[in-house]
């Protein structure tokens, strides 16, 4: 059956924006946080605390973290790669982190400059540190339907960097179709192998849209347990190191699917 209640994790600050080819203005990105938090939404991811050489749309962190209002009510998670990206995401004010692995070997070289079993040892010394601090981390495993350089990946390979990012001390795993090539066959292969190791409870789905397959996909995970799902406001969305990957699943959509389902959200 499906869940009762539906937690949205909006990603548009930072899933979309990293992605735009024109840098919005930094006052522009406060403001746009500051109207989702009117929304109703209880999670807005931020920004990345990652490298400005490497990802120049996220370069402003910082003034980000410091200017936007924090609503009572609702969390706002950070990216951080590595130690340096968690003392800057700290002093910045952010009170709950987020790392980023892969289930693909290439696609954890190209996007964080490592291989899956180092990103695994930075991670825990950032998750170490925020547990010492209370502050809860999150994991991603992005390519978990599929990878722009490898294709294919299997469930055991995403289930195995779940089961690492999980067992370290992540709260919640979100496992991401990065690239947007999954369908509803291909997400209920992987969450059948992912969910014998951790709880439906514990997992999230992050879908990009490429070939429209993102509700579908969504409506297959909540059909076997999954109540926290990744979104970004009218599909903004990309990753730079994810070429020919298009937006996120739009929050209204989503929202206009949950609602017609008669789940809260
Ligand atoms: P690196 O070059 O391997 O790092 O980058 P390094 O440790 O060798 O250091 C090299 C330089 O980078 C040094 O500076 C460091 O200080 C600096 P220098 O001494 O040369 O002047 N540096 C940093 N600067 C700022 N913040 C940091 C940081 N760390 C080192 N945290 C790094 C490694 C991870 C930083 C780099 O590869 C990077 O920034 N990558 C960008 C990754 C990214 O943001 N990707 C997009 C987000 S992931 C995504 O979109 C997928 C997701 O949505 C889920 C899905 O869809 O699947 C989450
Ligand atoms: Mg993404």
């Amino acid at each position: 059956g499906l869940p009762e209640c539906v937690k949205i994790v909006e990603v548009g600050p930072r899933d979309g924006l990293q992605n735009e080819k024109v840098i919005v203005p930094t006052d522009i990105k406060i403001e746009f946080i500051n109207q989702l938090s009117q929304t109703g939404l209880s999670v807005i991811e931020v920004t990345s605390f990652v490298s400005s050489r490497w990802v120049p749309q996220m370069a402003d962190h910082t003034e980000v973290m410091k200017g936007i209002h924090q609503y009572p009510g609702v969390r706002y998670p950070v990216l951080t790669p590595n130690l340096q990206g968690f003392h800057r995401a700290v002093a910045a004010g952010a009170t709950e982190i987020s790392v980023f692995g892969a289930a693909s070997e290439s696609f954890s070289k190209k996007n964080i400059n490592c291989s899956i079993e180092e990103s695994m040892e930075k991670f825990e010394e950032v998750v170490k540190s925020a547990r010492h601090m209370n502050i809860p981390a999150r994991g991603y495993v992005s390519c978990a339907l599929g990878c722009p350089y490898e294709g294919n990946i299997t469930p055991q390979k995403v289930t195995e960097v779940s089961k690492r990012l999980y067992g370290m001390g992540c709260y919640e795993i979100s496992l991401g179709d990065t690239i947007g090539v999954g369908t509803p066959g291909s997400m209920k292969r992987m969450l059948e192998s992912v969910m014998k190791e951790i709880p439906p409870s514990a997992l999230a789905v992050h879908c990009h849209d490429t070939y429209g397959q993102a509700l579908a996909n969504i409506l297959t995970a909540l059909q076997m347990g999954i109540n926290v799902v990744d979104s970004a406001v009218s599909g903004l969305g990309g990753c730079p190191y994810a070429k020919g990957a298009s937006g996120n699943v739009a929050t209204e959509d989503l929202i206009y699917m949950l609602n017609g389902l008669g789940l809260n959200t």
